[in-house]
Formats: structure tokens, sequence, C-alpha cells
């Protein structure tokens, strides 16, 4: 898989890709992540990107011509499956989205900015909108590199069986129930029995109640 990042704060996005598992993935070959700084396709003197709004108002929207440079650019070298517009007005991210995109071969991720980009942008180029929560960030760039950490852990060869993907939260609706590790008992707060049992029939069965209660207790909206 490759994913372009488009952005006007390249090094907002460098550290997620270059520690743990990211990393690894990218080391291993299984995932390319390449940063695109919008200033590169500026206009003019002034290496413009952004301007007032028609119409007035307060923001700066990102211009229309510095990313369609370099949206033809890239596409002019492979097809991309999508291109995708990170904003808070978008569809909010969930575990089936990251698992359908990463199914994908070459993707696209533009990052908003202050008060976002010029709609001609959304219409033209855009194939998908994606928030990731109801609140709002500064800019794009860190929902891109959460969707990317969520696609990208997904990538056949990233995890091994230990963090396997497929026990997580949220990939069967359910929330992941409660680990321990050593010691067993810790000032008086013990670990449950089942879990130091050796019965894993029993542990499985288990586990799967808690998850179940946890999601009853915490999220039941997943159990609809
Ligand atoms: Cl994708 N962008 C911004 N600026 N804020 C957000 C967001 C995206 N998702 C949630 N809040």
């Amino acid at each position: 898989m490759r994913i372009d990042i488009i952005t006007v704060l390249p090094e907002l996005l460098k550290s997620p890709f270059e520690a743990s598992i990211l990393k690894r993935a990218i080391e291993k070959g299984l995932v390319e992540v390449h940063l695109h700084n919008l200033r590169d396709f500026a206009l003019g003197n002034y290496n413009q990107v952004d301007d007032y709004q028609f119409g007035g108002g307060a923001g700066m929207v990102l211009m229309i011509e510095p990313i369609d440079k370099c949206i033809s650019e890239l596409m002019k070298h492979r097809d991309y499956d999508e291109v995708i517009y990170m904003t808070p007005d978008g569809t909010t991210l969930n575990q089936g989205m990251s698992n359908h995109l990463s199914l994908k071969k070459n993707i696209i991720i533009l990052c908003g900015h202050y008060k976002g980009v010029d709609q001609r942008v959304r219409d033209k180029f855009i194939t998908k909108e994606i928030s990731i929560g109801d609140y709002v960030l500064s800019g794009g760039e860190l929902a891109a590199a959460v969707l990317c950490d969520s696609i990208i852990r997904l990538l056949p060869g990233v995890l091994n069986d230990e963090t396997s993907a497929l026990t997580d939260t949220f990939q069967d609706n359910l929330l992941a129930p409660p680990v321990y590790t050593r010691p067993s008992e810790y000032k008086g707060m013990k670990v449950p029995d089942v879990l130091l049992s050796g019965n894993f029939p029993k542990i499985e069965q288990w586990r799967e109640e808690e998850a179940l209660k946890r999601t009853e207790e915490r999220r039941p909206d997943l159990l609809k």
C-alpha cells in the first residue's frame, strides 16, 4: 500500500511514522508513506497556499491551485483508489471504514487547515471525507495520523499473532475484555482465578462474558 499525505505542516506528521509499529511496517516495505508540503506547490513569491474567503468572514481557506498541482502530479505517476479529505464535517471514522481502506493500493490524504479548503477541491478531487470524532482539531494532520495508524496496523504482516488485530475492540462490535499480567497478586489485588486455571475453554468463555458486560455498560449503542 502507498499513502500520499498533502499538508501545510509536514513536520507535525513525521514522528508518528518514526516509532513502533508504523516504523516497522515502513521498514518491512509493507507500506510507503510520502509527505507532501503543499507550500512546494505554492503560487508566486509569497509561497501562498491560502487566502481570504469570498463573501467575507474570519479565517483563511486553502486555495485550489496548489492542491490541484500537487494531486495532478501524483496522479501522473499512478492511479489512486481514494482521495480522502480530513475534515470535522466528514463521515465519522469507524473500524469498518479502516478495514475497507486497508484493502486499497494507493490513497491520497489531504489535511484540511484553517477554515478548510475551497469547495471546488472537494467537488473535483475528493472521493471520501473523514472526521475522527465530534470535536475540533487545529488541522487535519493529527486526524490523518490516526487514520493512517488504524489502516496500517491491519495490513498483512504488520502485526504478529500476539498483537493480532482480529481480537481488537470493535472488530466484532464488542469492547475488549480486561487483561492482567504478573504479579498475580499486588497489594491485595488479585487476578481473577479463572485466568490462572489453565482451562482455556473456560478462559475463553470468561473473556466473552466480560467483553459483553463491558460493552453493555459502556457502549450499549454497539450492540444495536
Ligand atoms: Cl479530520 N479535522 C479537524 N480539523 N478536526 C477534526 C477532525 C478532522 N476530526 C475531528 N475533528
